[in-house]
């Protein structure tokens, strides 16, 4: 029955991991949703809103008050100068960025180059536009960008390279020179570059999270996508945003008017109040973020996991070989019943074997849902 352009795409990992989870009264350590609501300010001027008339169809670029408060945003952390009525459009979430940046920019035959594991929606979207993926793969244990892959992916077909930094599900932060590489190919073979930036604020210890759009030569050919969802703990949400020059931000427009036209209408203006009042909230939480990601690398390390602390987002991931399992998906299957916690394996986001023995775990949950969870682990046996 399944129209070709989704034939092949399983489907997201995240449901499946999610249903298991509440099907066996698991800990679950899988899917990356808080379990605290972001800034009851926010909050406050949602329901003000709901209240006050704000439930018709917005603008389909999105409200000017969140567009501006986007453009405020990328000016206060990243001196990026936009024209909140041409270089701004709201997204419903990061997700229909990624749909709208693919549909958008990507004819069939296109060659998209991309980080390896990837987001599943990536893969997703790629295919449902016709585009072909280049992966470049980033490998345990350090996950680490290797310039000349990246060189050896470039095609006379490549029509972008997209992007995510902080990466999930590594947790890897590309360092600048790791970006400025990037750059340099961008620049060399005049590509265009997608890049998702969620976890933009979720940076931990001295790593620092910097824009490609930054760099010299990049502001005119890149797009940059974010959320709200992330940064603020409103993952159900769903409202994004897609940054960058005129010309690439209405790709997106064109295509998302036909995708979903506009949503989040009484969100809109509360996620405004959460980028302009709520301005260090997403530091706070970065900091609680990373105890809580203490707790969990501390405690996967016990139970015996190749644990690698990651240096943003909120994902840690293990390798599960040394407990003697030779497969991710196998492990995370039997985790269930052996354990009662639920954790990702991210194979799926491979297109190589790199990925085989790699599971995901998520630290944004509440500490006494970590501790309980390892606590379960700590009771099982793990061992293959
Ligand atoms: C890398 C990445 N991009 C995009 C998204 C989706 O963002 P949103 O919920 O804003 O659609 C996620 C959510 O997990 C993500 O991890």
């Amino acid at each position: 029955m399944l129209a070709q352009r989704l034939r092949g795409i399983p489907p997201t990992i995240f449901t499946e991991m999610s249903a298991l989870a509440a099907r066996t009264g698991s800990v679950n350590l899988g899917q990356g949703f808080p379990d605290v609501d972001g800034p009851p300010a926010a909050i406050a001027r949602a329901v003000r809103a709901l209240e006050s008339g704000a439930n018709q169809y917005p603008p389909g670029p999105g409200v000017p008050e969140l567009r501006r408060a986007v453009a405020r945003h990328q000016q206060r952390h990243y001196g990026i100068e936009l024209d909140p009525d041409a270089e701004v459009v709201v997204t419903t979430g990061c997700t229909e960025g990624i749909a709208g940046a693919l549909l958008g920019l990507v004819d069939p035959g296109d060659e998209v180059v991309l980080l390896e594991p990837f987001y599943d929606s990536y893969t997703a979207m790629i295919q449902m536009a016709g585009g072909v993926r280049r992966p470049v793969t980033l490998r345990a244990p350090d996950f680490l960008l290797d310039p000349d892959e990246l060189r050896v992916a470039v095609t006379p077909r490549t029509r972008l390279i997209l992007l995510n930094s902080p990466h999930n599900p590594t947790g890897t932060v590309l360092t600048r020179a790791e970006l400025q590489a990037v750059a340099d190919v961008a620049v060399e073979h005049d590509l265009l570059v997608v890049t998702d930036e969620v976890y933009e604020h979720l940076v931990f210890d001295d790593h620092e999270h910097v824009p490609i759009a930054t760099l010299p030569g990049m502001a005119e050919r890149t797009l940059t996508l974010s959320s709200v969802g992330k940064s603020y703990s409103f993952t159900g949400w769903k409202v994004g945003w897609a940054t960058g020059p005129a010309p690439l931000v209405g790709a997106v427009l064109a295509a998302k008017q036909w995708l979903t036209f506009t949503s989040g209408g009484p969100l809109q203006p509360a996620v405004a109040v959460a980028l302009d009042e709520e301005a260090d909230f997403p530091r706070a939480l970065a900091a609680d973020l990373r105890v809580r990601r203490d707790l969990l690398c501390g405690g996967l390390a016990e139970v015996g996991l190749d644990v690698r602390v990651p240096e943003g987002t909120y994902f840690a991931t293990t390798d599960v070989s040394a407990l003697g399992w030779d497969d991710g998906l196998t492990f995370c299957l039997a985790l269930p019943e052996r354990a009662g916690v639920v954790a990702i394996p991210t194979q799926g986001f491979h297109d190589s074997d790199a990925g085989r023995h790699q599971v995901r775990w998520a630290f944004c949950k509440d500490a006494g849902v970590i501790e309980e969870g390892l606590r379960r682990l700590a009771a099982a046996d793990l061992r293959r």
